[in-house]
């Protein structure tokens, strides 16, 4: 029944990777894909998760065996027997294992991930915020993704997605940094991936206000010239009125 569904959930993708500067094979990994149920050669590992609607709702943690529910809250409405998972995976490698000996290894190559750093909200500084660390197009799904803060590497506050299915056979994996936005710091989301030549660095800083605080100067110099200017001609007027009035209240008061 396992296999059966196993079977229905995807395609199987088999890959051996290469050195990524086109070297001699140094790896032959193989990866298994059931929908968002992976098994690799490679460590060996296997993730099983389950999503709803593109979240991730869980996944079981293999070596622990346990459930891990992404939303805690979830825990107390819902459950998940880990052993379910950790049976698919079992199955998953031995489909694997029965698929590497037929194929003959066969060779894919490595995709190039796409790395992008955002703020979860807008960014105001010593307000506290989470950097989103969203790593697009990853194949094979082994890959490191860390944050540097000002060059030095963190793990406090770091929090990680499983791997993410993709409908053409990819995956997405987003990694969270909770920070306090400050003048003196920069961030940098490290991803490391056999399809990259070396490490990739996605460069985060708050934006300076500089450039803003110019454009409001002179939009404010601005402004305070041309109310000076209408200040001037209105004054100007008045006074001219005023020389009038006063004029013919004088011519007007010795009648
Ligand atoms: C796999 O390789 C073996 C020996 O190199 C060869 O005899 C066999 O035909 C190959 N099988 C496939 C499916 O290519
Ligand atoms: C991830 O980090 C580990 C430990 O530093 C390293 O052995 C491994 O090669 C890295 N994986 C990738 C895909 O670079």
């Amino acid at each position: 029944m396992a296999l059966y569904r196993a079977l229905i959930l995807g395609a199987l993708t088999l890959t051996t990777l290469r050195s990524p500067c086109g070297g001699e094979d140094i790896e032959a990994d193989h990866v298994g894909i059931y929908g968002t149920n992976i098994y690799q050669s490679y460590g060996p590992s296997g993730q099983y998760t389950q999503e709803f609607d593109g979240d991730e709702l869980f996944y079981v943690d293999l070596q622990k065996k346990e459930t891990v529910w992404r939303l805690p809250e979830f825990s107390t409405f819902a459950s998940f027997d880990p052993q379910f998972g950790i049976t698919e995976i079992a199955t998953a490698k031995y489909n694997l294992d029965i698929l590497i000996k037929s194929s003959n290894y066969t060779a894919a190559t490595n995709e190039v991930p796409g790395v992008t750093v955002f703020t979860k909200s807008p960014v105001t500084l010593a307000k506290p915020n989470t950097l989103i660390c969203f790593v697009d197009n990853i194949f094979p799904p082994v890959i490191n993704i860390t944050w540097l803060v000002n060059g030095h590497s963190v793990t406090e506050g770091v929090s990680e997605t499983s791997f993410l299915p993709k409908s053409d056979q990819c995956f997405f994996k987003i990694s969270y940094l909770v920070f306090v936005p400050s003048d003196d710091d920069v961030y940098d989301c490290k991803v490391e991936h056999w399809g990259l030549e070396e490490p990739l660095l996605k460069h985060w800083e708050p934006e300076t206000p500089a450039p803003l605080s110019e454009l409001t100067e002179t939009v404010v110099c601005a402004l305070g010239l041309a109310v000076g200017l209408i200040g001037i001609v209105l004054g100007t007027i008045l006074i001219i009125r005023g020389l009038r009035s006063g004029g013919a209240s004088r011519h007007q008061g010795p009648l």
